[in-house]
């Protein structure tokens, strides 16, 4: 059973997992509105054995109204069932989801709340496993060497207070404190996994300053003006509403400081020999990306962003990583890394075939010789963007 409002939310059960879901927008202006929702729960409860799932983790928004609604007839249903327990499924990234929910298990013995956060977002449980991690290391490590100037040119300067949001596994934050060694230097994201591996790295290197604070970036628990220069790399780009973060991005900034943002444009990866299968890889990327609601594409549009976001002076520059850059092995290293995330569980997640697979496998496997190859050429390309937030 799948219905929904006007388009503002959806709602439908899952009877494999005994699981009713309900996304989006719940603002009813009276009961009467939700009279088919609460008749779907009903329906779905006099079906189950043992455990019944209201899942709301994808639930953004909630009136007084429905809260009653929902609240009275899980209630209801929890005491007329009591051989059923009840688990209402939250979401840690929405702030008020689990509190606000846990009031219907406190009243009802049968009710308990479970809050799982990893598959709020499209592309969460990617980005928040482990596999992301070598990724993310070489990856810094072969755009550090054009950052470093160019943070600089994008108003960077010593000393000044830093945040850096959505930090992974901190290796920007380590090289910033470094390299510019702020007054203050804050590193949030969502994994824990990313963060405590930051703060293992942190403390290996003796770096005890800098804050790795687990956060939620499109709801930031930071007051408003309060950072001189605010980064997100390669961030908005897996965000299904980029726009979200960056208006938080803003807030945190004080005025007259800057926000700097890198993103990229995938299909515009490129290499010789063999330029037409890495072409068609690269393409195929950007689609599986689009698939999980992120935009890999996102790059060339970030200054546009910027200045819809209320950003004055906005900056845009790109820059090639290459193989030519420094150790080849590097930037092979880190198309490999891409290669078994991209071609592997995301692929797989996908429902994509053996064929289709081993064909885009292909495209990163020409990329890597293109790399390797001494007459070769291997390039992936970054858009790095800044604005000030006016006085
Ligand atoms: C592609 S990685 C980029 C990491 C880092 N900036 C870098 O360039 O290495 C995206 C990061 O966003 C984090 N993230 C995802 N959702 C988030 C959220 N809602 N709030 C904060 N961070 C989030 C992921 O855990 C991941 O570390």
């Amino acid at each position: 059973m799948v219905m929904a409002n006007k388009g503002v939310f959806q709602a439908g059960f899952n009877e494999n997992n005994q699981e009713f879901i309900i996304s989006g927008k719940l603002r009813p202006s009276n009961e009467i509105e939700l009279e088919s929702l609460l008749r779907g729960i009903e329906e779905a409860v006099a079906n189950v054995q043992g455990r019944f799932y209201l899942n709301v983790k994808r639930l953004a928004y909630i009136n007084n109204i429905a809260f009653c609604a929902l609240h009275r007839v899980i209630a209801q249903l929890s005491s007329r069932r009591l051989d059923v327990q009840f688990v209402i499924v939250t979401s840690s990234v929405l702030g008020w989801s689990t509190r606000k929910f846990s009031a219907i298990a406190q009243r009802n013995d049968n009710v308990a709340v479970a809050e799982y956060d990893t598959e709020f977002y499209p592309g969460q449980s990617f980005l928040e496993d482990g596999g992301f991690i070598p990724i993310l290391r070489n990856q810094t490590r072969l755009t550090w060497r054009h950052e470093r100037d160019l943070l600089t040119q994008h108003g960077l300067q010593p000393g000044t207070d830093v945040a850096d949001i959505c930090c992974g596994i901190g290796d920007f934050a380590v090289l910033l404190k470094k390299e510019f060694d702020p007054s203050r230097l804050l590193a949030l994201d969502h994994s824990r996994s990313s963060l405590e591996y930051a703060r293992k790295i942190a403390s290996d290197f003796g770096l005890t300053d800098i804050e790795y604070v687990y956060g939620d970036a499109a709801e930031l628990l930071i007051a408003d003006n309060t950072f001189d220069f605010v980064t997100c790399r390669h961030s908005l780009q897996i965000f299904d509403k980029p726009d979200m973060i960056l208006r938080e991005l803003f807030r945190i900034c004080k005025p007259g400081g800057r926000v700097y943002v890198t993103n990229e444009k995938n299909s515009h990866c490129l290499g010789e020999p063999r330029a037409d299968s890495i072409q068609w890889t690269y393409s195929e990327v950007a689609k599986l990306f689009s698939h999980f609601k992120m935009d890999v594409e996102y790059g060339p549009k970030s200054g546009r962003y910027l200045m819809d976001t209320g950003f004055e002076d906005v900056k845009v520059d790109t820059f090639m990583v290459t193989n030519r850059d420094g150790d080849p092995q590097d930037f092979a290293a880190v198309i490999q890394a891409w290669e078994d995330v991209y071609a592997g569980q995301m692929a797989r997640d996908r429902g994509d075939s053996a064929e289709f697979i081993a064909r885009f496998r292909q495209g990163f496997q020409d990329h890597i010789s293109a790399a390797l190859h001494p007459k070769g050429y291997a390039g992936w390309p970054i858009w790095a963007a800044s604005g000030r937030k006016p006085l």
